[in-house]
């Protein structure tokens, strides 16, 4: 099966209730391309499982469209698979017999062809000394693998995954992320993945697209989103990673109010271009605004060609005139700067 590629285009979904109707999903236009890893992200409650409940048929919509290419000629439903937070293996069958359950569900019988594959598949996740084995004799981490080479053997054009990695430990979920970035460049298969971490995104995104109260409110590149959070949300999110935020006792003292003899504290976003020229020393010189460095976080990033690096410092100055030129400076120089407030020093 060849990659699928999604346009979305003003999708609307709501649900009765209580004789009336609540709109779910609202206004959604997104454009998922083939071999491609979009992440969906947002709080609980956002409508990103029912976004991809959409796009695999599972829920109707209410209006707007979902246009997958290519069509295939067989049941488009075939052409996508899914996995979800919560391992879906059936117990009494052995780990074979499962990633066999695509094929058996159809009516089809098994083959040697298919058992022969269903193995090549354990083998691409690690797996091969699994093949007898029952789930309940299989780690969280195992019983993934175990989903998604399943989920693999329909050689499906389009992967959604829901929360895949949310039961699972930090190492684990790297573990998993790396296998689904191997099994996306392997096999050129599409993926959409929903989660709530934005380290998850950073691990294996290429695109991300921000939900909340189901509709979207920022999408675009990983590294754009990143360097340049537009919405509220976003930031929240990108703050709730390891990194991503300011210390808890110094936050609580920022003022968004602007207070005599208060300074500015900003939070200056780094890349590797940025992080190679003297900025701090050039918006010194140049516009006399003299930062105090709070905090600073490095981060790291990969796309499909390159791993980028990027930083975080928090800083505080006190205002002058010249700051908003300075602001300008650094945009100017591709410093991403977000103001957060004012705090007053000690
Ligand atoms: N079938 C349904 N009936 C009623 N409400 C639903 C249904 N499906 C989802 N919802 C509601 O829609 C909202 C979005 O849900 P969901 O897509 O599961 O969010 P997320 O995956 O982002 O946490 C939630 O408020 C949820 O309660
Ligand atoms: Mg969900």
């Amino acid at each position: 099966m060849s990659p699928l590629s999604i346009i979305i285009t003003h999708l609307y979904k709501s649900v009765p209730k209580e004789g009336a109707s609540r709109i779910i999903l609202q206004d959604i236009s997104l454009s998922i391309y083939p071999s491609s890893i979009t992440a969906l992200i947002g709080r609980s409650g956002a409508g990103k499982s029912t976004l991809l409940r959409c796009l695999n048929g599972l829920d109707t919509i209410d209006s707007g469209q979902i246009s997958i290419t290519p069509k295939s000629e067989t049941q488009q439903r075939l052409d996508i698979a899914m996995i979800f937070q919560a391992y879906t293996l059936l117990s009494r069958k052995t780990v074979l017999q499962n990633v066999c359950l695509p094929i058996t569900l159809q009516g089809a019988a098994l083959t040697e062809a298919h058992t022969q594959k269903a193995q090549q598949l354990l083998a691409e996740v690690g797996l091969s000394d699994k093949a007898g084995s029952y789930p309940s004799e299989l780690s969280g981490g195992q019983r993934q693998r175990v989903a998604i080479a399943r989920a693999l053997m329909l050689d499906p054009g389009l992967l959604l995954c829901d929360e895949l990695t949310s039961a699972l430990d930090p190492k684990t979920t790297v573990e998993i992320l790396a296998l689904l970035k191997r099994v996306n460049k392997d096999h050129g298969v599409t993926i959409v993945l929903v989660t709530h971490d934005m380290d998850v995104v950073k691990e294996v995104a290429d695109t991300v697209c921000v939900m909340d109260q189901g509709c979207i409110v920022e999408q675009g590149s990983v590294i754009d989103v990143l360097m340049k959070p537009k919405h509220p949300i976003t930031r929240q999110l990108i703050d709730a990673t390891t990194g991503g935020a300011l210390p808890g006792f110094i936050s609580d003292r920022i003022q968004t109010n602007k207070m005599p003899n208060a300074d500015i504290v900003l939070k200056l976003i780094f890349t590797e271009e940025s992080s190679t020229k003297p900025i701090i020393a050039a918006v010194a010189t140049t516009f006399n605004v003299c930062f105090s460095i709070i905090a600073g976080s490095l981060d790291n990033l990969s796309d499909q060609q390159t791993n980028h690096m990027f930083g975080h410092l928090w800083v505080s100055c006190t205002p002058n005139d010249k700051l908003d030129a300075a602001i300008h400076y650094m945009t100017d120089h591709g410093v991403g700067v977000e103001t957060l407030g004012y705090i007053i020093w000690e």
